[in-house]
């Protein structure tokens, strides 16, 4: 633990309070942009393809965006109050980054329908778009400048932790890997943190390159690049980025629910292994994307099937160990912040599993393309990483303090569970009936009984993603005013977590 003054602390407090509020503000939003999607697959209301795509591309980089940062920004203030000190300039200027770049997706897709998806996947935002050529180079520019902040902050929180504990390969626990414990304990979440954000430095490099290539191309059309390298860059990039917002989120969980059960949840030589294990492997599981891309080098498809399986075993095996020996016999209060750990622990264990199913190469040939594929991506997403980040959000402010009081929040986040399952449960009843993902419109399935199939589920996951909103509604009425109360000069007073 590091000492630092409350001046310091309630600098960081404010700054992790403005992050939060902006992302509660902007998540239902992107909800709401899932169920117009949901609606008119549903055939219940009518848009245009151009506006699907525009809705989904905005949805996809918005969701995936603000998830990453909402995980980065909770870790940092978790760090910055506890184990290393962080500039709290580097964090507004990630802020303000990510700010501009959602603004310009938000105009580039909602003005002029830029809808290319999230993967952008070249050629196509150059070739035969129906959008303006200008919210190309604004999508593009935003991606650029929101990636620039966030970057910049993973670096700096690597930097910051080096720093204090001696290096990079004792921030990733390779001290455990000796015989004898090491003298000095390491805090998990300084590991998990430096597991997940150095594969993060590379999924940004990664997509540094991929948008210069863009940019490149988007300032001299006459270039040409090879679309299987740009390919491998953005799956490299996406699938990375979104595997490490899970890992940050299980960082304050092995920080946060001892403080529950009050038992300790220290690295061990073989949680050491296991995390470092799963960072290799990570690197290389996104091949699985690209099994139907027949011009990739056929082993690297191996390799992918095996880095997929190998990345899902290690950390997640020992944090589910963890997680049944942290709460075994534990007499633990079933407040708000402990069940949402445990769900939230479920909800990845399911996702992964799905995720696992899809991985393997002779089911992917049925379920590619399928609504399998958003099925497990959403479930621990969703019913994951989501649900970590909201419990951080109630133990901000102070739910640990105050467990008698949380009944409304309780009966939202049923609601928000119920809805969530269910809507997810459309979307894996599509992948196996054989319901393409990523088609605005069912009708155009030439086989009568998928297009009917596909509808029919997307009109119950509509119903369902309504219940989601009204559970998370209940959860907002008292996590806002407690955020803002907390937010206030008069709090000032008030304990620092
Ligand atoms: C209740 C909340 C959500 C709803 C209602 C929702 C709904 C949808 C729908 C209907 C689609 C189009 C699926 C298709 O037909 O292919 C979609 C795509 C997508 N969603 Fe969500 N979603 C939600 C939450 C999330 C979250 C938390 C993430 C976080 C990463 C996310 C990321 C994405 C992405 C990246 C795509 C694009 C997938 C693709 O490229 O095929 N969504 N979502």
């Amino acid at each position: 633990m590091i000492q630092i003054s409350s001046v310091e602390k309630r600098q960081q407090k404010k700054l992790v309070i403005l992050w939060s509020i902006t992302f509660l503000i902007l998540f239902p939003l992107l909800v709401t942009l899932g169920l117009l999607m949901r609606l008119n697959q549903g055939e219940w209301m009518r848009m245009s393809p151009g506006t699907f795509y525009a809705l989904m591309t905005l949805h996809g980089l918005g969701m995936a965006g603000s998830l990453f940062s909402i995980a980065l920004a909770a870790i940092s203030y978790l760090i910055a109050t506890r184990y290393a000190r962080l500039n709290i300039g580097v964090g507004y200027f990630s802020y303000v980054s990510v700010v501009l770049g959602v603004l310009g997706l938000a105009i580039a897709s909602l003005y002029a329908k830029f809808g290319a998806g999230w993967y952008l996947l070249y050629p196509l935002p150059f070739t035969g778009a129906n959008w303006p050529a200008w919210s190309t180079g604004l999508t593009i520019i935003s991606i650029i400048v929101l990636g620039i902040g966030l970057l910049i902050n993973c670096l700096h929180v690597l930097y910051a932790l080096a720093k204090e504990y001696g290096g990079i390969t004792r921030i990733a626990g390779w001290q455990y890997f000796k015989k004898d414990p090491p003298e000095k304990e390491l805090p998990s979440v300084v590991m998990i943190s430096t597991i997940s954000l150095v594969p993060a430095v590379l999924a940004f490099l990664a997509a540094s390159v991929m948008l210069i290539m863009y940019l490149l191309k988007y300032f001299e059309p006459s270039l040409a690049f090879d679309p299987l390298l740009l390919k491998n860059l953005t799956f490299f990039f996406g699938h990375t980025l979104v595997n490490v917002t899970m890992y940050i989120g299980v960082g304050w969980l092995y920080t946060l629910l001892p403080e529950f059960t009050h038992r300790d949840w220290k690295i061990t030589k073989v949680t050491a292994i296991a995390w470092n294990a799963t960072f290799f492997f990570i690197l290389f599981a996104y091949f699985h994307h690209l099994y139907m891309d027949f011009v990739q080098p056929l082993p690297l498809q191996y390799a992918g099937q095996l880095a997929s399986y190998f990345s899902a075993i290690p950390a997640t095996a020992v944090t589910m160990f963890g997680v049944i020996v942290q709460l075994y016999h534990s007499k633990i209060k079933w407040t708000i912040v402990p069940l949402m750990f445990l769900l939230g622990t479920a909800g990845w264990a399911i996702g992964g599993f799905a995720a696992v199913v899809d991985s393997t190469i002779s089911i992917n040939k049925v379920l590619h393309n399928t609504l399998w594929v958003p099925a497990h991506f959403h479930t621990y997403m969703l019913m994951g990483i989501l649900l970590f980040i909201l419990a951080f959000f109630y133990y901000l402010v102070g739910a640990k303090e105050d467990p008698g009081k949380d009944q409304k929040p309780k009966l939202g986040f049923w609601l928000f569970v119920i809805g969530s399952y269910s809507f997810l449960l459309m979307f894996y009843l599509g992948g196996l009936n054989s319901v393409p993902r990523r088609y605005s419109d069912y009708g155009g399935i030439p086989l009568k009984n998928v297009h009917e199939t596909g509808a029919h589920l997307a009109q119950a996951a509509s119903v369902s993603i309504c219940l989601l909103l009204l559970g998370l509604m209940l959860m907002y009425v008292t996590l806002f005013t407690k955020l803002l109360r907390s937010s206030r000069p008069a709090a000032q007073n008030e304990t620092v977590l």
